[in-house]
C-alpha cells in the first residue's frame, strides 16, 4: 500500500481506544456559547407542554392574527394546532428576513456538480418566489391546489416550494431519484395541477433528460394543465403550447404577488412515504404547527448562531431536505450550503473541499455517508482543513458506535458534539435527540425526547417495559408538527398510526429499548418497511415491481443487514413454470424495479426459489426469509406449511456465500 501518512495512522489507533469510552458530556469550549446551556426548557414545557409549545410559536414566526386556542384536542387523532392563527410559511422564510434589512445576507451557498458555484440572498429568492407565486396565480393554482416539484439540488427547487406555499398551494415534492412511473403514481394520488421539472439532471458527468421522460407519463394526468420547466443543463425539451412554459420565460414578465395569510392548519405539503403496502403514503403537514416545531428544533438542536455555515446534505426530495435544507434554515434566517452532486465527484474528498471552502460550521448527514466515508479512507478528510466545523448531525437510521467515534474523531476532530437525531416524515421535525450544551452523549443513542415530546417504550399490550427490553416506540402526546392526516385518506391514517394503542397513542412503527439513565436506543423498524442508506422503501412496493415481470410468479423481499446501506434488498423470486432464471432474468428484473420506482430500490440480491416459505393460511413468512438471508438459526417454524421449502432455500443462500 502506499505511504500512509503518520496522522492516518494515529488517528486509527486513536479510534481503537476510543471503542471503550461510552460517555461524551459537551466540550465546554462548546458549552459557553451555547443557547441552551441547562435542563429548564425540559423543566418549563414539562409543567405545561402546550403553552411552551405556544412561546415558542410567537418567539419564533410571525403571525398575521393570533390563534384562539393553542391545541383542539376534542378530536383524536385530529389534533389542531393554534387554531385561528393566520400566517404565511414563505414570509416567515423570505419577506421578513429582507423587511428587516438582511435581505443581503446569503440564504445558499450553491455548489454545481461541476464546481460551479452561486451564492443565493434572501433577496433574491424573494424577488423569484414572488414572480413564480403570479405565474402559478395565472395559470388558475390556488390556495389548496397541489403542485408537484420534480427538481434536482438547484436553488429554484426552494423557490418553488416557497411560491408555492405564498399562495397556498400545498407541493408534492417527488425525490429526482425516483422514476417517472413514480412521479405519475405520486402525482395522479396528490391529484396535482401542475408541475415543476428540469430541462435534464446531472450525475457524475452525464446528463439525462427529464423534461422528455416526464412527458412520457403527462398524457396519464389529464388535470395536470401546467408544466414550468427550469432550464438547468440546457439540453432543450419538447415542449407542448398551452400546457409547457419555460421558468425564466414565465418569471421574466410577471410581477410579484403578494404572501398570502392563511390558517394555522392549511396544508403546507404532501410528501409521500412507504408503508407497509404497495401503496406510498400522502403524508399531510399544515403551516402553523409544522413550521414552530422546525423552527424550534432548527435553531436549538442545531445551536444555530448569526455566524454559522450549515449544511444538511439531504436531498429535499425527502423530508430532511423540506425540514432542515428548506423552511427551517430559511425561517431561523440562517446561511446553508447546498451541493448538486454526489459525495464521490470528482473525488472522494469533495464535501471536505466543500466544508472548507465555505467555512461550515454545522454538518448534518447520514449514517450510511459516514460508513461509506470510513470504507474510502480517512485520507480524504485528511486532505481539508476542516476546524471551522463545530457541531455533527446524524439523521435516518441508527448509528452503530463506530461509525459515531469515526465521525467525532476524523470529521469533527473530538471538539463537535454529534446530535443523533431521531425523527420521521410523519413527525415533521426532530423529537429524540441531544441538545448540544446540554446533553451528555452516548454513541448509538438519539438520547432523550426533547421538551415537549412524550415518547415511551412499551409492549404489545401498552405497558411501558423495563430499562433493557425492547419494545414498541409511541408518542403519546400530540406536537405541533405531526402529520395532520394522509391526504385524502383520513381511514388509513387513524389505522396506521393510531389504532393499536388507541387513538390518542402515536404508533411510530420503530423497535426501541430505554436504558437505565432514560436513554432510547432505537433498533429499527417493525413494519415492512426497508431503509436503504436512510431511505425508505415498501418491500410491498418492491414485490409489485418485481412480479410484473411476465416470468416471475411470485417474490417476497426483506432488508438484509448490510454493512454500508444499513439494509439492502434481498428479493425471493420464483418463476413461472417452464422458465430457466439466469442472470439475464435478475438484470430484467433489477431494470423492472428501477423503472418502476427508481434505481435505489434495485435489488441487491436476487434469490431464485422453488418455492416461498408460507404459512397454512398463505402468509408468506418474511421473519423466516430475514433469518435464512442472514444466516441465523431459525426460530418457530411449526406453522409453517411445508418445511421443505426451507431447507432448499438455506441450501441456495449458503451457495451464493
Ligand atoms: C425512520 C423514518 C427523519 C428523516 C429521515 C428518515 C429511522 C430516522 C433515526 C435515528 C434511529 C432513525 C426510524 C424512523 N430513523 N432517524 N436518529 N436513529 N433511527 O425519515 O424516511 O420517514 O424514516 O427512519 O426507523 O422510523 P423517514
Amino acid at each position: 500500500m502506499a505511504t500512509r501518512s503518520v496522522r492516518a495512522e494515529e488517528i486509527e489507533r486513536e479510534l481503537e481506544s476510543l471503542l471503550t469510552r461510552e460517555t461524551f458530556p459537551p466540550p465546554e469550549e462548546f458549552r459557553r456559547r451555547a443557547l441552551i446551556r441547562d435542563d429548564t426548557p425540559w423543566r418549563e414545557a414539562q409543567a405545561d407542554p402546550v403553552a411552551w409549545w405556544e412561546r415558542q410559536a410567537r418567539a419564533l414566526l410571525d403571525w398575521s392574527e393570533p390563534w384562539q386556542r393553542a391545541l383542539d384536542d376534542s378530536n383524536p387523532p385530529f389534533y389542531r394546532w393554534f387554531v385561528g392563527g393566520r400566517l404565511n410559511a414563505c414570509e416567515n422564510a423570505l419577506d421578513r428576513h429582507v423587511r428587516a434589512g438582511r435581505g443581503d445576507r446569503v440564504a445558499f451557498y450553491w455548489r454545481g456538480e461541476e464546481g460551479e458555484e452561486r451564492q443565493v440572498t434572501y433577496a433574491q429568492l424573494l424577488h423569484d418566489a414572488e414572480r413564480l407565486a403570479t405565474v402559478l396565480r395565472e395559470r388558475g393554482i390556488g390556495p389548496g391546489d397541489v403542485v408537484g416539484i420534480y427538481l434536482p439540488m438547484i436553488p429554484e427547487v426552494v423557490v418553488a416550494m416557497l411560491a408555492c406555499s405564498r399562495i397556498g398551494a400545498p407541493h408534492n415534492v417527488v425525490f429526482g431519484g425516483f422514476s417517472v412511473e413514480a412521479l405519475r403514481d405520486r402525482l395522479h394520488f396528490s391529484e396535482a395541477k401542475a408541475l415543476i421539472c428540469v430541462d435534464g439532471a446531472r450525475r457524475k458527468g452525464k446528463t439525462v433528460a427529464v423534461k422528455a421522460a416526464v412527458d412520457r407519463i403527462l398524457d396519464e394526468l389529464p388535470s395536470l394543465g401546467t408544466v414550468i420547466c427550469v432550464r438547468h443543463t440546457g439540453e432543450g425539451a419538447p415542449m407542448r403550447r398551452g400546457r409547457d412554459i419555460w421558468w425564466h420565460e414565465a418569471l421574466a414578465g410577471a410581477g410579484p404577488t403578494p404572501p398570502e395569510p392563511l390558517d394555522a392548519e392549511h396544508p403546507l405539503f404532501v410528501l409521500y412515504t412507504s408503508g407497509s403496502t404497495a401503496k406510498p403514503k400522502g403524508v399531510l403537514h399544515t403551516t402553523g404547527g409544522y413550521l414552530t416545531g422546525v423552527a424550534w428544533t432548527q435553531r436549538h438542536v442545531f445551536d444555530l448562531h448569526d455566524d454559522d455555515v450549515y449544511w444538511c446534505t439531504a436531498d429535499v426530495g425527502w423530508v430532511t431536505g423540506h425540514s432542515y435544507i428548506v423552511y427551517g434554515p430559511l425561517v431561523c434566517g440562517a446561511t446553508s450550503v447546498m451541493y448538486e452532486g454526489a459525495p464521490d465527484y470528482p473525488d472522494k474528498d469533495i464535501w471536505w473541499e466543500i466544508c472548507e471552502r465555505y467555512g461550515v460550521t454545522i454538518f448534518y448527514t447520514a449514517p450510511t455517508a459516514i460508513r461509506t466515508c470510513i470504507k474510502w479512507g480517512v485520507e480524504y478528510p485528511l486532505r481539508h482543513d476542516l476546524s471551522s466545523l463545530r457541531l455533527l448531525g446524524s439523521v435516518g437510521e441508527p448509528i452503530n458506535p463506530k461509525a459515531w467515534l469515526w465521525y467525532w474523531r476524523v470529521i469533527g476532530g473530538g471538539r463537535c458534539p454529534i446530535v443523533d437525531t431521531w425523527w420521521q416524515t410523519e413527525t415533521g421535525h426532530i423529537l429524540i435527540s441531544p441538545l448540544p450544551g446540554v446533553t451528555t452523549l452516548k454513541p448509538g443513542s438519539a438520547t432523550r425526547p426533547l421538551p415537549g415530546v412524550d415518547a415511551a417504550v412499551v409492549d404489545d399490550a401498552g405497558r411501558e417495559v423495563a430499562p433493557g427490553e425492547q419494545g414498541y416506540l409511541v408518542l403519546r402526546r400530540p406536537w405541533p408538527g405531526m402529520l395532520r392526516t394522509l391526504y385524502k385518506d383520513p381511514d388509513r391514517f387513524v389505522e396506521t398510526y393510531f389504532s393499536r394503542f388507541g387513538r390518542e397513542t402515536y404508533f411510530v412503527g420503530d423497535a426501541a429499548r430505554l436504558d437505565e439513565d432514560g436513554y432510547f436506543w432505537v433498533v429499527g423498524r417493525v413494519d415492512d418497511v426497508v431503509n436503504v442508506s436512510g431511505h425508505r422503501l415498501s418491500t410491498a412496493e418492491v414485490e409489485s415491481a418485481i412480479v410484473a415481470h411476465p416470468k416471475v410468479a411470485e417474490a417476497a423481499v426483506i432488508g438484509q443487514a448490510d454493512e454500508r446501506t444499513g439494509q439492502a434488498i434481498c428479493a425471493f423470486v420464483t418463476v413461472e413454470a417452464g422458465v430457466e432464471p439466469d442472470e439475464r432474468l435478475a438484470e430484467e428484473i433489477r431494470q423492472g424495479v428501477a423503472e418502476r420506482i427508481g434505481k435505489l430500490a434495485r435489488p441487491a440480491r436476487i434469490i431464485w426459489a422453488n418455492e416461498l416459505p408460507k404459512t397454512r393460511s398463505g402468509k408468506i413468512m418474511r421473519r423466516l426469509l430475514r433469518d435464512i438471508a442472514e444466516g441465523r438459526a431459525l426460530g418457530d417454524v411449526t406453522t409453517l406449511r411445508d418445511p421443505e421449502v426451507i431447507a432448499q432455500l438455506e441450501t441456495k443462500v449458503r451457495e451464493l456465500q
